[in-house]
């Protein structure tokens, strides 16, 4: 009888399993209700008694080596289960995460915005589908004026009072009607004009437009303003003013940046001047500042207007507007690294 003993227990020390029911199978095998110590147990009182004790040693050798087998197995499985569960396999290569690009118009637009904030203009912005009176006339642009011409005009047929505003000045006469001078705010948004699709020009683009309304401020607080501007956005800061006409503005200019000749893009984008367009400009028509209930006897203000789509195309040397509304990845794709 002792002999057998010694025998499960020799097979208990050489056990090993690693799926939890064998490990189980094994506890009932030993240590079940009807296992084999209870049975080795039942025979306790058949045993001589000089061979009592040894009997009764060497059954709880085989009880422990039953129960530290079975604590072992089952706690060696679980450290591989939570293991699992919460860190995975450390050693695999990380999972490609594809990161998305910024669209050309919003980089252009957040570094515009980012140049002007940091001379104390906020950003406002307005409805594209707008009235007549914010697009037109409250910007001295009264019904039947040529000057409307300039601006092919998408309307809507049943309501020729609501347009798709055709630049983001009506936003600036929105904000002047709400609120009192000191103004300094800036514009982006989307505008359109019922143009003949091309490589320079769609039937929508991007604006961004700049106000600045207080007292005495000139035309000299224009220039410095843009200025500026150019030197940061394009780093070229020698500009220049030519006369110019907007019915808002009075006097108006075209503002041209020196873009230089040193390249033969340069002379390709310049036409061989060294000169490009970027905006216009102008002190805003009094009639104007009355019209949105700033007197204009005691205010006097400067506004500038650029697209943005002309101005992406320069910085990332882009042949073709259309390119920026296609959403062809493959171009798209090309503005991973421009911030
Ligand atoms: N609104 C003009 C345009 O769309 C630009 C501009 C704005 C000109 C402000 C002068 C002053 O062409």
């Amino acid at each position: 009888m002792i002999d057998q003993l010694k025998e499960h227990i020799s097979e208990v020390e050489g056990f090993t399993a690693d799926d939890p029911k064998e490990i189980e199978e094994f506890r009932i095998k030993y240590l079940g209700k009807k296992g084999l110590l209870n049975k080795f147990f039942a025979e306790f009182k058949n045993i001589p008694n000089d061979q009592k004790k040894e009997f009764g040693q060497t059954i709880n050798q085989l009880k422990t080596a039953a129960t530290e087998k079975v604590n072992t197995l089952n706690n060696s499985l679980s450290d591989v289960v939570t293991e699992d569960a919460v860190y995975g396999d450390l050693t695999r290569p990380a999972e490609p995460l594809e990161l998305g690009a910024r669209h050309p118009i919003s980089i252009v637009k957040d570094q515009i915005i980012n140049i002007f904030s940091r001379i104390g203009f906020n950003v406002s912005e307005g409805p594209e589908i707008e009235d007549d009176w914010h697009n037109f006339t409250a910007l001295n642009l009264p019904e039947h004026h040529p000057a409307r011409d300039m601006q092919d005009t998408f309307f809507i047929q049943t309501n020729p009072d609501i347009l798709l505003r055709t630049h983001t000045s009506s936003v600036q006469v929105r904000y002047m009607e709400n609120n009192k001078p000191p103004i300094r705010t800036i514009s982006p948004g989307r505008v359109y004009r019922n143009e003949a699709i091309s490589a320079r020009s769609h039937c929508f683009f991007h604006q961004v437009e700049g106000l600045y309304i207080d007292k005495d401020v000139s035309f000299a607080d224009l220039k410095q303003t843009l200025q500026f501007f150019t030197k940061e956005l394009f780093g070229k800061s020698k500009i220049r003013l030519r006369p110019s006409y907007f019915p808002f503005t009075e006097p108006s200019a075209e503002v041209d940046v020196y873009w230089g000749l040193e390249t033969e893009t340069d002379y390709k984008m310049t036409k061989g001047t060294g000169w490009l367009e970027i905006m216009g400009c102008g002190m805003v028509d009094p009639n104007v500042l009355d019209n949105c209930g700033i007197d204009s006897n005691e205010y006097t203000g400067f506004a500038f207007g650029m697209g943005i789509d002309r101005i992406a195309l320069l910085l990332h040397q882009i042949s073709d507007i259309r390119l920026l509304s296609e959403n062809d990845i493959r171009f798209l794709e090309q503005f991973k690294s421009a911030f």
